[in-house]
């Protein structure tokens, strides 16, 4: 369920039409649902209530200031992965005390910056990591509070660039080894080891995955509780719910809640704090990318729809061959799609390609799709795009960003301005003397790392 639908054969956001918005704002442009970010957040939470987890919405998935502030309005914490990530949560209204920090390569400078800021949880990612931010915090004589992010080895059954939980990633450190951290660094003050982060790939259809995962992390968190003075206090689960990149999809909230609260009822009870990282299964739904056709061409047998954003707007089709509906803005009464589906049985429909104008031929936001006829000038819009849509695009042939639009009942608000020629070359127009010369600057080795490397502090 979502707030995008045909009026009359004209797309509406909520209760504005997309084409007046794109007079206004241009294409191509990204336009978001504030109802269904409020509806797909308070889904989980309903779902997941037993549990009374803190749903930390995934920065990454999409970090426009509005998006996050609509969340954070609606009892949101945060899941970052960065320094940019912690300044737009703050800026969006987020306590830091309600953000968890995760990704397996913190800089230095972003561990001091999270414990002067107050991050709520460090999520861990390796005994070097673990040690840096254990440095920094004892120097700094303020104590950071962590979860060892584990890695129980299941398969979520999702492309290979997405899978985070099994083995063979650089995320996180597999059970028998989770085992061996506690025991080596499980006391240190400096750096409290008190939880467990998990998160074993996005989307993740299959609620099973889950239930394997859960279940081996639980092993290993009774197993590390019979030391004595270890007590884990806080479970995470990450993120990975799926999303209805084509009418129902994916399993609902409350299908993955049935499996994953009976297993966590009772420790919940006892005290465990339980954190959700969701960004996907809140955003991608409520948001759409709308680009326009730009002009229309036969190459061989195949007929292209050149937009006038690709790629470089929407990278998730050339990257991950992700499918997105995409579809004409406005149509004529026999062709409103009665579902978002790859096939749709429709009269009158023309096999295309999709493609964007960036000088690539990867350069497509759909292959081989049937659609109502396209010309010069028409809408199309990109379902599903809310998440990693806008979080992804890049300037790549120096294309500007494309503006962001945030629709709330019927007011429509410009939430980021398209990018200019002059914001394109900003950081060029100033080229700056380094001063490198033989007797230059000695190389910077920030204290932590001198100090892991066996040098003095
Ligand atoms: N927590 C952690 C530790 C993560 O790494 C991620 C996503 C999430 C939470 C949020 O996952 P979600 O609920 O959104 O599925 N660019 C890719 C997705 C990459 C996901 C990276 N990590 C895409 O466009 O599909």
């Amino acid at each position: 369920m979502d707030h995008f639908r045909y009026e009359g054969g004209v797309l509406q956001v909520d209760r504005v039409a997309v084409p007046a918005i794109v007079r206004a704002a241009g294409s191509p442009c990204y336009i978001y649902s504030a109802a269904t970010l409020r509806l797909h957040h308070d889904r989980i939470a309903e779902a997941f209530a037993a549990l009374r987890p803190r749903i930390c919405f995934a920065v990454k998935a999409c970090g426009n200031l509005e998006v996050l502030r609509t969340l954070v309005e609606r009892g949101a914490g945060a899941d970052i992965v960065s320094l940019g990530e912690l300044h737009r949560a703050r800026l969006a209204g987020c306590d830091p005390a309600r953000c968890v920090f995760a990704g397996a390569g913190k800089s230095d400078a972003e561990i001091e910056a999270a414990i002067t800021a107050g991050v709520g949880w460090f999520n861990i990612e390796s005994e070097q990591e673990f040690d840096v931010v254990a440095a920094i915090a004892g120097r700094m004589g303020r104590p950071a509070r962590a979860a060892l992010r584990v890695n129980p080895d299941v398969d979520p059954g999702t492309h290979r660039y997405t899978a985070t939980g099994v083995r063979e990633t650089k995320f996180g450190v597999d059970i028998d080894r989770a085992r061996r951290f506690f025991a080596d660094r499980g006391r240190d003050p400096r750096c409290r080891l008190e939880g467990i982060h998990l998160h074993i790939g996005s989307p993740v259809y299959d609620v099973g995955a889950y239930e394997a995962a859960l279940g081996r992390t639980l092993a290993l968190v009774a197993e590390l509780e019979r030391e004595p003075g270890v007590r884990i206090g806080m479970l995470d689960l990450g993120g990975g719910f799926g999303a209805d990149y084509e009418t129902g999809r994916s399993p609902a909230a409350a299908d993955y809640a049935r499996v994953i609260v009976p297993m966590l009822a009772d420790r919940v009870a006892g005290g465990l704090q339980v954190i959700l990282e969701p960004g996907r299964t809140i955003a991608a739904n409520a948001g759409i990318l709308v680009v326009r056709c730009l002009y229309t061409k036969r190459g061989g047998r195949r007929k292209f729809v050149i937009c006038d954003g690709g790629m470089n707007v929407l990278m998730r089709p050339s990257h991950y061959g992700a499918f997105h509906f995409a579809w004409p803005v406005q149509v004529g009464a026999e062709h409103v799609p009665p579902v978002r589906r790859e096939r749709l049985e429709l009269p009158g429909l023309e096999r295309c390609d999709l493609v964007g104008p960036i000088c690539e031929s990867g350069d497509f936001l759909a292959e081989g799709r049937d659609l109502p006829p396209v010309s010069r000038g028409d809408l199309v819009a990109v379902f599903g795009a809310g998440a990693y849509g806008m979080s992804m695009a890049n300037r790549y042939n120096a294309v500007p960003l494309p503006a962001e639009v945030l629709v709330d009942g019927d007011v429509a608000r410009l939430v980021r301005r398209r990018e200019t020629l002059d914001d394109l070359t900003r950081h060029e127009q100033d080229p700056a003397d380094l001063s490198i010369g033989p007797d230059g600057p000695e190389p910077l080795v920030s204290p932590a790392i001198a100090a892991s490397q066996g040098a003095p502090a």
